[in-house]
């Protein structure tokens, strides 16, 4: 059975080896996963059983929209794929009370990540929201760095699962 629940700084290096593992993800700094732990729990989420960290969901408010929750990494440790865990962790944020106003998911995916576009299409469906795709990080903007670009994938409007049925639908 797995727990699910938002990061505290003490899981930031458990962080770091769980996307060191999960490529094709970008590896950041220990100190950028101390900060998502710190200052963007409320929009983070991390999974695992025991004492073992599987899963880790990072997101955030974008500024000035508050209606749109940016997914930013999303990684499941290799042992524990295919149980819909990256599923869980994105419907359990949407829950929290903190994330009632949201109204949008977007994230960017790479062409080639069949896996992760499954678990957005799916996501929509289940939301009953339409996904649009459009351009948004070309290949190019990472310099010299081999990158694939980075569409956006837009989920919404949709109704979060966290917001009170008495609250008026926007
Ligand atoms: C993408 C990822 C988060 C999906 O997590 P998950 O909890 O395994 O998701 P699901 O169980 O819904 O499976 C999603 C897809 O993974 C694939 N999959 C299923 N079992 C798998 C396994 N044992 N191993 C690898 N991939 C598997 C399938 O294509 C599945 O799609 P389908 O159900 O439509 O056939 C995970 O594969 C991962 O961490 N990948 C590496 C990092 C990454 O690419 N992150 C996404 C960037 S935003």
């Amino acid at each position: 059975m797995h727990w699910l629940r938002a990061p505290e700084a003490s899981d930031a290096a458990d962080i770091h080896r769980l996307i060191s593992r999960c490529p094709p993800l970008d590896l950041n700094s220990v100190y950028t996963y101390l900060l998502l732990s710190e200052h963007f729990r409320q929009t983070c989420i991390v999974a695992g059983a025991e004492d073992r960290l599987l899963g880790f969901v990072s997101a955030y408010l974008r500024p000035q929209r508050p209606d749109v929750l940016f997914v930013w990494q999303v990684a499941v440790h290799a042992e524990a794929r295919g149980r819909r865990l990256a599923h869980h962790m994105l419907t359990r944020l949407l829950r929290r009370e903190a994330l009632a106003r949201v109204a949008y998911i977007e994230t960017t995916v790479g062409p080639g990540n069949r896996a992760s576009r499954s678990v957005f299409e799916r996501l929509a469906r289940d939301l009953s929201a339409p996904l649009n795709e459009s351009p948004l990080f070309d290949a190019g903007l990472f310099g010299g760095q081999s990158h694939d670009d980075e569409p956006l994938l837009r989920i919404g409007p949709f109704r979060s699962p966290g917001r009170p049925a008495s609250a008026s639908a926007r």
